[in-house]
């Protein structure tokens, strides 16, 4: 039996803070209202010419610096992430190409916020049938790029970010790793979310650029529904999957949209403050990279004892959902 476990994290935030009062400044809003509504005070923005591979391999050279190996010594780049560079190719090749001489398998994953817990399971498949040894599984967002800064419905949710993880194979059951995965999509929430503009659906052209349709557009009341029913779902599903329960969870990792809906799955589930990870207020939504970037934050604080039952769940655009069940513990 081949095991799927952790040998490297790392994360990644540009510089640049963009405040609520910076906010205030930009669109009719107040601090006021953006903390009671969703725990926001500030998120980072990054340059105009750092782009979503630059800030995932910044994450991945930590990643794989903490696994102890070496770009060429992967299988396989997985990256996810709603805002590649280009819409072709992919953020994968050009991140692969940063990290390793050798060539390897990459490909982006694209499943809105969803999308780092969907490459994990895609990264754990790979590497229980033993097609790939050692998968590197990106998450790199540069959501500013697509936010509307007059719309101030969305311009005070997101934020920039990236974070990485190594998987590799072991051999036996080992005690810490990857236990389970939970993934799920429902097309008919498609417009709910989305860029609506750039793609084959509406072509760039001057109408659209003038309409903003390449902007992200967000139905914020139907998406906070969805969004406090999905996340509990997706932790009970993927603790299903485990052989576990709700009281097995030691720590839970939510996607960082909205306090108030990580606030929601904490009591639903009776857990304490301490069980819950939230940065959301340092940091905003910042979409695929919220996961790791929680993660990482809360391994260095030294919250996650090894053998700590983690539960990281996440919902986004397409709508999807999902989570992923991990025995914490850097097997390296
Ligand atoms: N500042 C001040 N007022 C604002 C505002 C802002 N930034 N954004 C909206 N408002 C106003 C609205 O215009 C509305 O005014 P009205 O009552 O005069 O019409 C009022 O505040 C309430 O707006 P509403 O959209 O009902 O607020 P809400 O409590 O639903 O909160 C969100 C809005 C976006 C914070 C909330 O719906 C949410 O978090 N949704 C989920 C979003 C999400 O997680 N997306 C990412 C998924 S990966």
């Amino acid at each position: 039996m081949v095991q799927c476990v952790v040998t490297g994290l790392g994360s990644y935030v540009p510089q640049r803070v963009l405040s609520n009062h910076d906010l205030e400044q930009m669109v009719d809003t107040n601090d006021e209202w953006i903390v009671s509504r969703t725990g926001i005070r500030e998120r980072r923005l990054a340059s105009a010419d750092e782009t979503t591979s630059d800030m995932a391999y910044h994450a991945s050279v930590l990643a794989l610096r903490d696994a102890g190996v070496r770009g060429e010594d992967l299988d396989f780049v997985l990256v996810a992430t709603n805002t590649s560079d280009t819409v072709f190719p992919s953020t994968a090749a050009r991140l692969q190409a940063r990290l390793s001489d050798r060539p390897m398998a990459a490909m982006d994953v694209q499943a809105g916020c969803t999308g780092w817990i969907y490459a994990i399971a895609m990264a754990k498949a790979l590497i229980e049938s033993k097609a790939c040894m050692r998968v590197l599984v990106a998450a790199s967002d540069k959501l500013s790029s697509i936010v509307d800064y007059h719309d101030r419905s969305t311009a005070v949710l997101f934020g920039d970010g990236a974070g990485a993880i190594v998987l590799e194979a072991r051999e036996g059951p080992g005690t810490v790793g990857v236990l389970s995965t939970y993934l799920n999509a429902d097309g008919r929430g498609a417009e709910l979310l989305v860029q609506p503009g750039g793609g084959s659906r509406e072509p760039a052209s001057h109408e659209t650029v003038d309409g903003g349709l390449h902007f992200l557009k967000m139905s914020g009341n139907e998406v906070f529904r969805f969004a406090v029913k999905a996340m509990p779902e997706a932790v009970e599903e993927g603790l299903k999957r485990a052989g576990l329960t709700v009281d097995d969870i030691d720590f839970l990792i939510p996607h960082q949209a909205n306090q108030r809906i990580i606030d929601a799955a904490m009591r639903q589930f009776h857990l304490s403050e301490h069980q819950v990870v939230k940065n959301v207020s340092r940091y905003g939504n910042t979409s695929v990279a919220s996961i790791p970037l929680a993660l990482d934050e809360a391994r260095h604080e030294g919250r996650l004892l090894p053998g700590a039952l983690v539960v990281l769940a996440a919902f986004g655009s397409g709508l999807t959902w999902g989570s992923v069940v991990l025995r914490w513990g850097m097997d390296r």
